[in-house]
């Protein structure tokens, strides 16, 4: 059993399970699905699903932690009733975390590039910005491992030092000074005419764009940025203090991660439309199109530059310890290996996959990792976002919906929410969540 409860503080909590959720899905990949899928009305889903589906699961997931107080498969063994045993097996939804991490850390060395690049000089054009982050994508695997290797080794320092030492400490630090950053940047581009075709862009839904796959993509983006579905949230819910009000801190943390999100794709499209950038262009998009602008502001917009990765690069390392910790914690909690060996075991998996999906993008060794018709990069990240973390979301949903008895959920939950909040809660849980991320799954597997 865990030896650790109760280590967070309240608002280290918050800011932690925030610092989970807010991430590269925040700052990277939402601006770009925006962009590759049309703008507003794939915005628009992706609003109502958190709002419907996402804040219903997050507070699952946070009470299952609370509840059990232990790593995720203990809880879901401990908890169970006895005739319900097999729900022990849910927990293994651990794991995903250390699937998301073989691209997460790859993604994130990409950052720290970056960093290096506005050091020593930004692109000045596009086709300039395009063969830097092309050549770094496509033809430069040794450079990707040599910053997937650093950014391995900075989330196993912080997990070393456990949630007290390490996690909450380094959110309380680096999330307060992302969002300084990022509402910094966006008051910045407000005096651009760029600011108001990205509002727009982004808030003007044009449905003749809405293809299924944009549905299907904005619903699975939904889960991955609020961290739904794979233990992560339910981690850091076991290390709370009993009397935190879990639906409370469950709203801050979609709150504060749809606020960073749609800040993050306002100032990106800001800077795009205002200097002629193309919002379709994919992955690339934050790397390509930001480097260009921030050459343009001279020393100012090294500086600029040189904030706005460090901020992303925050965003990405405050999610990627949550990403590992539940594997961490039940290797602790259910073998009871020491914290060093946790770490280093979890990190070493996801690494050495991490250096396959590196090869996977680049030229004279695509051809050999292709999943598909996808690389592994690309099949992973597919996997993760339709098809994983929607199965750890149904579980939950199922877990708390049905497994456990109502008056017991209602006994814990109803003085955090009221009995209106919890009726319609519960209601989502049982009736909605489950069926709407079935529709994903069985979507994103028959498409
Ligand atoms: N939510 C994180 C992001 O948006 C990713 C993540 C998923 C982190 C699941 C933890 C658990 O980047």
């Amino acid at each position: 059993m865990r030896k650790n409860v109760a280590q967070f503080s309240r608002i280290g909590f918050i800011l932690s399970a925030a610092g989970a959720a807010v991430g590269l899905g925040n700052i990277w990949k939402f601006p770009y699905m925006t962009g590759v899928y049309g703008g507003g009305a794939f915005v628009m889903v992706y609003l109502i699903t958190i709002l419907l589906i996402g804040v219903s699961l997050l507070v699952a997931e946070m009470y299952i932690g609370k509840i059990g107080q232990a790593d995720a498969v203990s809880n879901f063994e401990n908890e169970a009733p006895k005739a319900k045993r097999a729900w022990a097996k849910a927990g293994y939804i651990i794991f995903i975390g250390l699937i998301i991490m073989t691209f997460y850390s790859v993604v994130i060395g990409w950052i720290f590039y970056y960093l290096y690049v506005a050091l020593t000089g930004l692109p000045t054009n596009l086709q300039d910005a395009q063969n830097i982050f092309n050549t770094l994508y496509a033809s430069s695997p040794w450079l990707q491992i040599t910053f997937h290797t650093l950014s391995t080794a900075i989330v196993a320092a912080i997990l070393f030092g456990g949630i007290k030492n390490g996690i909450e400490k380094f959110n309380l630090l680096l999330m307060p000074t992302l969002i300084v950053i990022l509402l910094g940047l966006m008051v910045y581009a407000m005096q651009f005419e760029g600011f108001s075709k990205a509002l727009a862009f982004m808030f003007a839904p044009d449905f003749s764009k809405l293809n299924s796959e944009a549905i299907i993509r904005a619903v699975g983006h939904s889960f991955f940025t609020l961290s739904i579905g794979i233990g992560s949230i339910m981690a850091y819910a076991a290390a709370l203090p009993k009397e935190t009000n879990i639906f409370r801190a469950g709203l801050w943390v979609a709150f504060l991660d749809t606020f960073i999100a749609l800040i993050a794709g306002i100032v990106i499209f800001s800077f795009l439309f205002q200097f002629g950038g193309e919002p379709a262009k994919g992955p690339g998009l934050v790397f390509m199109s930001l480097p260009i602008i921030f050459a343009k502001l001279g020393t100012v917009g090294t500086v600029i530059a040189l904030l706005f990765f460090l901020g992303m690069a925050f965003a990405g390392l405050t999610s990627a310890i949550s990403l590992v910790e539940p594997a961490v914690m039940y290797l602790e909690d259910r073998y009871e290996w020491s914290k060093k060996k946790a770490v280093i075991f979890n990190s070493l998996l996801y690494y050495v996959v991490g250096i396959l999906v590196v090869f996977s993008t680049t030229d004279g060794f695509k051809e050999y990792l292709m999943i598909g018709k996808k690389s592994l990069f690309d099949a992973l990240e597919f996997a993760v976002d339709s098809f994983l973390m929607p199965l750890g979301g149904i579980l939950i949903a199922l877990f708390v919906g049905y497994a456990l008895s109502k008056e017991r959920v209602a006994k814990e939950l109803v003085p955090e929410m009221g009995e209106k909040i919890f009726a319609v809660w519960y209601f989502s849980i049982r009736y909605i969540a489950p069926f709407a991320v079935l529709f994903l799954a069985y979507n994103s597997l028959t498409s």
